[in-house]
């Protein structure tokens, strides 16, 4: 039987942080070996945030490494760059002159960048049909993805059905996938951990940042002594991640029960995160040492996907009418 076929991608605007990892980089892992699994680094939609050469090269290839060291396997997953198939960037075209400006500015990240004060350039505003080509150019059939990209899968879906409409049936209507209990992992202040934020734990943060980090997540001030509600405290909301179900049982337990200060709460964090990210963190450091091996996977994960885009993209021209 043929295997679905599951894209994902992550911007390359900053070092990755474990709401990234939990809400997103765990499901492409343990779905690989189910799904056609393609995975890349969204390096055009980068350039909204990053203007700086230097900064986006670095960046961008840290998270094909983030990729690796996490486990995604090149044996299984065609891992590229989103800039290996510039045919995204002609599909997006003709959504944004399908799709109407009202439309667009009902866009949750649009809405919240020009809350907090940032003047949106056109490609911000335009951003969501980037990631509709994306998804859409490799008839991709699953989305996992964190909640915060709820909406552009929805936005996605309405697109491919406008342009199935205008032009006759050329779109599959991907599905998102989006686990309920990772899918907004809290960060140190209790807002949606991210990079934008300033309040992440690093994915491959040194022992020493994550002790000082754990130490930093706000708690309300409750003596060690008080009894403590797990479901609203942001260490134990941070801490579950990295536990089994009968581990957390048993520290929710302990919070309930009174006796447990958020100083020991927060130390026994510290040796969770530290017990998981030490393996990966040294595992990304032979990879990173190997950059002729990174080449390689990008240099054959880039030629599969987008001989795969160019393919539709000319399927696409001809019912559009480009000649
Ligand atoms: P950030 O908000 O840190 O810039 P991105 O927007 O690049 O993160 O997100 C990359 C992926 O990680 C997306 O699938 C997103 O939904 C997921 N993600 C990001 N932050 C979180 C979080 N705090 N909880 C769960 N998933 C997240
Ligand atoms: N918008 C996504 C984010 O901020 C990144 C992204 C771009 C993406 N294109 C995509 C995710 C296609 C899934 C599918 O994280």
């Amino acid at each position: 039987m043929t295997k679905k076929i599951l894209l994902s991608g992550i911007q390359s605007t900053g070092t990755l942080h474990i709401g990234n990892y939990f809400g997103a980089i765990k499901q492409f892992v343990e779905l690989q070996d189910n799904y056609d699994t393609r995975i890349f680094v969204a390096n055009f939609h980068s350039v909204t945030t990053i203007q700086d050469k230097e900064k986006l090269e670095k960046l961008t290839r840290e998270i094909v490494i983030d990729y690796l060291a996490c486990g995604l396997d090149p044996e299984k997953v065609t891992l590229f760059l989103q800039s290996s198939i510039p045919e995204v960037t002609e599909l997006a075209w003709y959504f944004n002159c399908l799709i109407t400006v009202p439309y667009l500015m009902r866009a949750h990240s649009y809405k919240d960048k020009v809350a907090n004060g940032k003047e949106p350039s056109a490609g911000l505003f335009t951003y969501p049909m980037l990631m509709a080509a994306d998804i859409l150019i490799q008839d991709s059939e699953i989305v996992p993805v964190g909640q915060d990209q709820k909406q552009h899968i929805e936005f996605t879906r309405d697109v491919a059905t406008k342009f199935n409409h205008t032009y006759g049936e050329t779109f599959k209507l991907p599905e998102a996938y989006i686990l309920d209990d990772v899918s907004i992992v809290p960060g140190l202040d209790g807002q949606k951990m991210s990079k934008s934020y300033g309040n992440t734990i690093p994915l491959f943060a040194e022992d020493k940042d994550i002790e000082k980090l754990c130490m930093q997540v706000v708690t309300d001030s409750l003596s060690p002594a008080d009894p403590k509600d797990p479901e609203t405290s942001n260490i134990f909301q941070i801490h579950k991640l990295f536990l089994n179900n009968v581990e957390k049982e048993e520290l929710a337990e302990k919070y309930r029960a009174g006796g447990l200060g958020y100083k020991e709460a927060k130390e026994m964090l510290a040796e969770s995160v530290k017990k998981f990210i030490g393996p990966i963190r040294e595992k990304r450091k032979e990879i990173e040492n190997n950059p002729d091996f990174v080449d390689q996977v990008l240099k054959q994960g880039g030629q599969k996907a987008q001989a795969i885009a160019s393919k539709k993209l000319l399927e696409i021209r001809s019912k559009v009418g480009i000649l």
